[in-house]
């Protein structure tokens, strides 16, 4: 995470943050450069345009009865038309020297986040509430900032303006800040786990209006500082259009493209940037044996919950996701008869199955993007006590995700019914898991898998089970987005998913097979 924060965070938010501070509280900060008449046209053109965009936003989701994408437009609205009117009463156009363009422009931030309160406050009772009633919420804020501007615009002296550098500008500065900062480092966090190009272009957009704020400690009317502050908002709105023409480009679909903006949930953020080869190998695992495709989506789902609670980062969190999903992919190259067998194996036939780590890996290594996944793949049968397969790995020498995913898995191997038995009681299978920590389980591991047992219960209709199957995944990850909120209509396919062409994947899965005997055999 930290990594993230340097590569892409940083070399934005700090030089940017620096020079606005810098320019607002040095020497340049009274200095006025350009014209009344071109900030005016400039600020109106730039803010004319972003309100435009958020009223088409604000109709698509009230039109389409999404929830988020409706109050998205809301708070889009909310940042364009209080800056709409800073621009109508900049000194020196229709107006005189008027605070009221000064307050128009402080006041945006923090009322844009009161806007955005039902997703800001999700999981609390009052985040709940207004979640429910999500129209009405959005036509407040569709109508306030609008009475307000005009308030404004009809008595410009209405509001004192706050001297810059004041304690009540600093509050507001403060306010604005954390407010975009906090959801900027939510849309990292996500983009960490679902590495969508929207989720970072989001974060980026999300943070603009926050930094811009720094004017307000004293950068005067066209000086330096002013003119960047207005920049870093025109960037902000920038990044986000970006955005979603390249998530529009990539996916063609409207919910496709707003869903890693609106997501807020791991499990959801995960399964929207799964790549096509990810979808593929579990199509081809249905196909082979719905069995394990139904097991390992359960213990992708289990291990990244466990993962979640143990406090893991989002790069470990999507390697434990891929790795729950991708860890038995190596049995696609065990033979039918072996792997549905009903009664016991011989010694020659369980030699066969526990290939699967070898030929797994040897599957899943071609693809850069899952070499993380690779380790995991490899070692998920590894025991703490050396007493594992293929490496007898020891206790710290088994990467913690394997740990993870190997507890997980044993557990949902317990528990779940097979065609030929019926699954293991809870009790038992928890007494099992526990008495198997520190020998053949990551202690550690266990206590997670179990907690999160106790606390939210099996995985009994999972979150990733649209993988690989090309339906329904947009609009359970649209559903996930607000809680309590109804369900869209929309059903897009996953881009590339080639599950409907059983041909297709017999020649991948032959060509896969064949790389991977090479490789585990060379
Ligand atoms: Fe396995």
């Amino acid at each position: 995470m930290t990594g993230l924060l340097l590569r892409w965070w940083a070399p934005y938010a700090v030089p940017l943050g620096a020079a606005l501070a810098l320019l607002a509280l040095g020497p340049a900060a009274g200095r006025a450069h350009g014209t009344a008449g071109v900030a005016f046209a400039v600020v109106l053109v730039l803010t004319v345009a972003c309100a435009v965009g958020a009223a088409v936003v604000l109709g698509l989701g009230l039109a389409r009865a999404i929830p988020e994408v409706a109050l998205l437009g809301s708070v889009l609205w909310t940042v364009s038309v209080l800056p709409m009117v800073h621009g109508l009463l900049l000194p020196g156009t229709l107006y005189g020297p008027n605070p009221g363009t000064v307050v128009a422009v402080m006041v945006a931030v923090p009322a844009a986040l009161l806007a955005a309160l039902p997703v800001l406050s999700d999981g609390t009772t009052l985040g709940r509430r207004l979640a429910a009633r999500w129209r009405i919420w959005s036509i407040v804020w569709l109508v306030l900032p609008a009475l307000a501007g005009a308030a404004l615009l009809i008595a410009p002296r209405l509001i004192p303006a706050p001297a810059p550098g004041s304690l009540v500008a600093l509050a507001i500065v403060a306010v604005s800040l954390t407010g975009s900062g906090w959801l900027s480092w939510r849309h990292l966090r996500l983009f960490a786990l679902g590495r969508r190009a929207g989720s970072l272009l989001a974060s980026l957009g999300f943070l603009a209006p926050g930094l811009a704020t720094i004017a307000f400690l004293g950068a005067g009317p066209l000086s330096t500082g002013w003119w960047l502050a207005h920049a870093t908002d025109g960037l902000g709105v920038l990044f986000a259009a970006g955005g979603l023409l390249v998530a529009h480009w990539r996916d063609r679909s409207l919910s496709l493209v707003l869903a890693p903006i609106l997501t807020r949930e791991p499990l959801a953020a995960l399964e929207l940037g799964l790549t096509p080869v990810v979808h593929r190998f579990l199509a081809a695992l249905e196909a082979k044996d719905p069995v394990t495709r139904g097991h390992v989506v359960r213990v992708a789902e289990l291990s990244m919950r466990a993962g979640e609670r143990a406090g893991l980062d989002p790069v470990a969190l999507r390697e434990l996701g891929l790795g729950g999903l991708m860890h038995d992919v190596g049995k696609l190259l065990v033979p039918d008869t072996i792997l549905t067998k009903p009664s016991a194996l011989s010694d020659q036939e369980r030699s066969v199955i526990e290939r699967h780590t070898i030929d797994g890996e040897a599957l899943v290594r071609p693809y850069p993007h899952l070499a993380q996944v690779a380790a995991i793949v490899r070692a998920h049968h590894e025991r703490p006590d050396g007493r594992g397969y293929p490496d007898a790995l020891r206790g710290e020498e088994i990467p913690r995700g394997a740990a993870i995913v190997s507890a997980a898995d044993a557990l949902d191997a317990m528990i779940s019914d097979r065609p030929y038995r019926q699954g293991m009681d809870h009790d038992r299978a928890t007494a099992i898991l526990r008495g198997g920590a520190r020998s053949q389980w990551n202690a550690d591991a266990v206590e997670w898998v179990l907690a999160e047992l106790a606390t939210s219960g099996p995985v009994t209709r999972p979150r990733l089970d649209a993988v690989g199957r090309g339906e329904h995944a947009t609009e359970d990850a649209l559903a996930a987005c607000v809680p309590g909120g109804p369900r869209t209509e929309h059903r897009h396919a996953v881009s590339a998913v080639d599950a409907d062409e059983p041909a297709a994947i017999d020649l991948f899965i032959q060509a896969q097979a064949r790389r991977a005997r090479s490789t585990s055999e060379g």
